[in-house]
């Protein structure tokens, strides 16, 4: 009697931390791989942004791992200041010369989110300021001799269709060092890279569509929060970090803040939440016409610094009209690098029931020219009444597409450091083992729900 009771309360507890978990993964976006790695830690899990990142040197995430030889070290920051995260207070040194590999096994195909994250600092050892080192994520070499003076966060979008991802640290040359804080690797939403619909703008101006986007390395240069705040991981629902324009407008007077305390209705063949989060298109910059001096033709321009001479960028603009008071008044054309991108752009009619405040984004792809900078203009089209003069812009993302090199193969077996990541927390695992053996109880009398298998694994 008493241990029926007892299985009894464990099943409704388990029910309800069933029901809480799967209201949580219905409300928040639940990555299928989720990697996030305090590198140089051997005990320490360090919370940055609500996010744990477990120690890339503890016995946990070790468990699985191939081998392990010489070739790295574990760094603590011996000074570290009052306002640095602990996360950045660790880094892993790949010294030795040789290649140090990072390998995360993949649960789910498709484009994946791979930060980097450097925090330079100085021990009695290493001064983590004259590293030079280079990074590949799988084939694709995506750091070039890089150095850090300054906290840097490195993005990178890829599309993973292998077992195992590797990531690679190869010092400069034979008597350099690598070093890296933290590592996120975790899966993008089905949608966020799509073949459909990017516009390619050649040399010549004329726009062709474009195709295999999904299928390239993409670098995040820019993530701009047009006419709105900081935005951190917080704020993020794929913890990215947007800034504002302010800095990029190339005439502060043209342009005008608009900020809505409504929240977008997303909608088939818009945007999401995932794309970018309600704060980006709830604010946007709108054509200043109080002005009487710059007349009421004109547009709000933008540079953004980029390489130049041809790299090759995706460029991802972000709408959502938030400044008619009706349908069918706001018609303007989008420029980029001085080439018309689209005209007469219509947000009334771009998803499936014309609305107000419905998110929308567009990608173009762009060669960078000699200018060092990618520039977007906003303005008015013929199609706008005098009255209803208006353009806007509520975000900007800029990333870079890194190209394929063979510089990979063929690298020297030196002193390989191997880390193979468990899949996920052997105390999750455990959690929904138990769970699933109660609901088998339960289902004798009452056959529950069919649940994703995405969220449990
Ligand atoms: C991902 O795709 C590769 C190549 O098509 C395949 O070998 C692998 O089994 C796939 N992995 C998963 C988890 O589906
Ligand atoms: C390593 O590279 C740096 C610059 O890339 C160079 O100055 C230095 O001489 C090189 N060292 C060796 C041992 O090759
Ligand atoms: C582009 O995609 C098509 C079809 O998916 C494929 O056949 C082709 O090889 C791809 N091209 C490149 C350059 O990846
Ligand atoms: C971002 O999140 C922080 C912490 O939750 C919050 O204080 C701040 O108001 C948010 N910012 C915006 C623009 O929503
Ligand atoms: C109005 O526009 C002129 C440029 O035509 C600019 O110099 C001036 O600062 C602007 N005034 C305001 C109040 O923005
Ligand atoms: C806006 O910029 C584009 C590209 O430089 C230019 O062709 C167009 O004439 C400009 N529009 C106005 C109203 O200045
Ligand atoms: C760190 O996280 C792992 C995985 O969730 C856990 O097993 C371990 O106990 C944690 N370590 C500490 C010190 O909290």
């Amino acid at each position: 009697m008493e241990t029926r009771n007892c299985l009894q309360f464990l099943t409704s507890l388990s029910l309800t931390l069933l029901c809480y978990l799967l209201h949580f993964s219905a409300a928040d976006f639940t990555p299928a791989d989720n990697y996030l790695l305090n590198c140089g830690s051997t005990t320490t899990n360090a919370s940055f942004y609500n996010r744990v990142f477990h120690a890339d040197g503890s016995s946990t995430t070790k468990s699985d791992s191939l081998s392990t030889t010489t070739g790295s070290i574990s760094l603590k920051n011996p000074n570290p200041s009052q306002d640095s995260p602990a996360l950045y207070n660790t880094a892993r040194v790949f010294t030795g010369g040789g290649d140090s590999i990072y390998r995360f096994h993949i649960r789910r195909n498709g484009t994946h989110l791979v930060r980097f994250h450097f925090s330079p600092f100085v021990s009695q050892d290493f001064n983590l300021n004259s590293a030079k080192f280079s990074v590949f994520v799988g084939e694709f070499l995506v750091l070039g001799d890089f150095s850090t003076q300054v906290v840097v966060v490195k993005e990178f979008v890829v599309k993973v269709e292998i077992d195992v991802l590797e990531i690679m640290f190869r010092p400069v040359n034979g008597s350099g060092f690598g070093f890296v804080n933290a590592i996120e690797v975790f899966s993008a939403p089905n949608d966020f890279i799509i073949d459909d619909g990017a516009r390619f703008i050649t040399a010549s101006g004329a726009t062709e569509e474009y195709t295999n986007l999904s299928s390239r390395v993409l670098e995040v240069i820019h993530r701009i929060n047009v006419g709105g705040l900081n935005l951190t991981p917080f704020n993020d629902t794929l913890w990215r970090t947007w800034i504002p324009d302010e800095d990029f407008l190339v005439f502060k007077y043209t342009a005008k803040r608009v900020v809505t305390t409504d929240t977008p209705n997303y909608q088939k063949g818009g945007s999401t939440r995932e794309i970018a989060p309600d704060n980006v298109y709830m604010t946007a910059q709108e054509m200043n016409r109080e002005n009487a001096t710059i007349g009421a033709r004109f547009n709000i321009t933008w540079d953004f610094p980029v390489v130049s001479g041809g790299a090759r960028h995706l460029v991802r603009l972000h709408f959502c009209d938030i400044v008619s008071s009706s349908l069918y008044q706001l018609y303007f054309n989008v420029y980029i690098n001085d080439y018309s991108a689209y005209k007469n752009l219509d947000l009334s009619t771009m998803t499936i029931r014309p609305m107000l405040s419905s998110p929308w984004y567009i990608d173009f792809v762009v060669d960078s020219d000699d200018s060092g900078v990618m520039r977007i203009s906003v303005g008015p089209s013929d199609w706008s009444t005098p009255l209803k003069m208006n353009a806007i812009l509520n975000g900007v993302e800029i990333m870079k597409m890194v190209h394929v090199t063979g510089s990979k193969t063929g690298k020297k077996k030196k002193r390989v450091w191997i880390l193979v990541v468990s899949v996920v927390g052997g105390f999750i695992i455990l959690c929904l083992a138990v769970l699933v053996v109660l609901l088998s109880f339960k289902c004798k009398k009452k056959k529950p729900k069919p649940r994703p298998a995405e969220s449990v694994g």
